[in-house]
């Protein structure tokens, strides 16, 4: 049931931390996954409780910056951890060490970068179907909360549905097709035949989620037309559209870009995300929204969190976050870094 009827913010490296997932889940998305996160990092984590951001942070020991952070009380039920695998027990043990914080599980079949081909992850699992078999068998077969896969189209439409066929058999809850071959780049064409097809050919108790849409999703009604000529399947997952601007979620309509980024700064305030992340974060924002570049170079260019608030005109914001327990707990980490 997690997944089914849901539009989703999708995995996206370096994007989807605490901050930018929170920022999603309150203009309306209804579920958010982690980045992808290596199963054997994922195992050399340890799990903390944060009491002063009611987090549980996942940390690699000598590491002062989790790998992973959750929110206990804003992301509960919401959150699916994305893993990257190419090896059912290791997956297992990764997964089971969040299994009690998370409500689902996801492995990625679709990553096209080298370095995880070469690992036998991401889009190198597409070719081996027993490989896929014995990753979601071992997770479905072992864990108590949902497990899903996200795949990208094979070449042709009868080797995507022969490989459809044997996910179905482990027992997923739910599959979100990314309507590109590994090939494709994201300004091809999206395949909205290929996961109309997946659609019909997924027994009912199976959740297909389409993937790929953010070229043609430029408002809230756009998902819902997306997620029609995709079937209708059963859940849309937006990556890019959340990315540019992640008030996409909110049925009333997008809210200007400055009122997103202040909201992001500030939601990053209250969990000490850091100067990369969120100059990351705001370029990808600002690299569609500002045409002229002006703002996405002014952002560029910050050297300190200061800076960067200071040109939003947070600089109170800020300057009252370095206040009190907070700051030491910074000072603390940063003596560490
Ligand atoms: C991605 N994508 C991706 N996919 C995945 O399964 N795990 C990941 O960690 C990432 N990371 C990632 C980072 C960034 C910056 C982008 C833009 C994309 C792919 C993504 O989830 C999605 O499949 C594609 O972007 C296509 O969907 P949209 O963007 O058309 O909605």
């Amino acid at each position: 049931m997690v997944y089914s009827d849901r539009i989703l913010c999708g995995p996206m490296v370096r994007i989807s931390s605490l901050p930018f997932r929170l920022l999603a889940l309150e203009y309306g998305a209804d579920i958010v996954f982690s980045e992808e996160l290596i199963d054997y990092r994922l195992t050399q984590c340890i799990r903390v409780e944060n009491d002063l951001f009611n987090t549980i942070d996942f940390v690699v020991p000598g590491e002062d910056r989790p790998m992973l952070q959750i929110h206990k009380g804003r992301e509960k039920g919401r959150l699916i951890v994305q893993l990257g695998t190419s090896d059912g027990q290791r997956a297992l043990n990764a997964a089971r060490l969040v299994e009690n914080d998370v409500a689902g599980i996801d492995i990625n079949m679709g990553c096209p970068k080298k370095f995880s081909i070469q690992g036998g992850m991401g889009s190198a699992l597409l070719d081996h179907p027993d490989k896929v078999k014995q990753i979601l068998e071992t997770l479905v077969n072992n864990l108590s909360i949902p497990v899903s896969c996200k795949i990208r189209c094979l070449p042709t439409l009868e080797a995507t549905i022969s490989l459809v066929r044997t996910i179905v058999t482990t027992g997923v809850h739910a599959i979100t097709v990314h309507g590109r071959t590994r090939d494709e780049r994201n300004n091809d064409q999206c395949r909205e035949a290929f996961i109309q097809r997946i659609v019909q050919e997924c027994p009912s108790n199976i959740t297909v989620i389409a993937n790929g849409g953010s070229t043609v999703i430029s408002s809230y009604s756009d998902i819902e037309k997306f997620r029609l000529r995709c079937g209708p399947c059963h859940g849309v997952m937006l990556c890019q559209s959340a990315m540019w601007n992640p008030s996409i979620f909110r049925p009333n309509g997008l809210l200007p870009i400055r009122d997103v980024a202040k909201r992001f700064l500030e939601i990053s305030l209250e969990f000490d995300n850091l100067l990369p992340n969120m100059k990351y974060v705001l370029q990808r924002m600002y690299g569609v929204a500002d045409s002229q570049n002006v703002f996405y170079d002014r952002i560029l260019a910050t050297e300190t969190e200061a800076q960067l608030y200071d040109l939003f005109h947070m600089k109170d914001e800020y300057e009252q976050s370095m206040i009190g327990e907070r700051q030491l707990w910074r000072e603390k980490l940063r003596s560490r870094l």
